[in-house]
């Protein structure tokens, strides 16, 4: 089903701010890794540590699920497609593997909060370097989805090019 102009336009404006808004989410969560890394004050280490748990399962869950499901109608709904172009079925890996991998994440945040949570813990305990590295990373899937979405890429698959010149699935003999 194609979307009507005016729909289109208020699913892309869902879309790019549930995307861009997870990313933005993404940099506030490295800046609190580095806190949690580098502040002299222990409350500050632990409280880094204790946040991040309910952050993530208010904030980042739901904008990495926001961003799949208008992603999703965005492709499904307009011409693009959702496995017809390179741009937009690597869009839709960096936000599947992401997505999964924030999901197997919250496990850890829990028990990173448990650690910071123990007035027994020493603080070199209490620091983890993992909180660091994930949203390092998630950054950087996540600026490469917004580079292809911007710059849009020509290649096509072998299904969009099929469909694009009209032939039939199967060509007769
Ligand atoms: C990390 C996640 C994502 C980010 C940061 C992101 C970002 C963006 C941005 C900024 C645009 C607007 C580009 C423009 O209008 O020039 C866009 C458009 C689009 N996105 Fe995403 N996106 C993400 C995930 C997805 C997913 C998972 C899909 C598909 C399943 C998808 C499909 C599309 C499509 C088809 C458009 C073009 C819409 C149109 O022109 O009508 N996106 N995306």
């Amino acid at each position: 089903m194609i979307l009507t102009p005016r729909l289109r336009k208020f699913a892309l404006t869902a879309h790019v701010t549930s995307s861009v808004g997870w990313l933005g989410a993404v940099v506030v969560f490295l800046a609190l890794a580095v806190v949690g890394l580098t502040s002299q004050d222990a409350q500050t280490v632990r409280g880094a540590y204790l946040v991040m748990e309910p952050t993530a399962r208010l904030v980042l869950v739901p904008l990495a699920f926001a961003s799949l499901l208008t992603g999703l109608v965005q492709s499904l709904g307009t011409p693009w497609g959702l496995v017809r172009h390179y741009w937009v079925l690597f869009k839709l890996l960096i936000t599947v593997v992401a997505t999964i991998v924030l999901l197997m994440y919250m496990e850890t945040f829990r028990v990173m909060a448990g650690v910071a949570a123990d007035p027994s813990a020493e603080l070199g305990v209490v620091r983890n370097v993992s909180p660091m590295l994930h949203a390092a990373l998630a950054l950087l899937g996540l600026v490469v989805a917004t580079v292809l979405a911007v710059y849009k890429p020509r290649g096509m698959t072998r299904y969009g090019r099929r469909k694009r010149d009209g032939r039939p699935k199967v060509l007769q003999p």
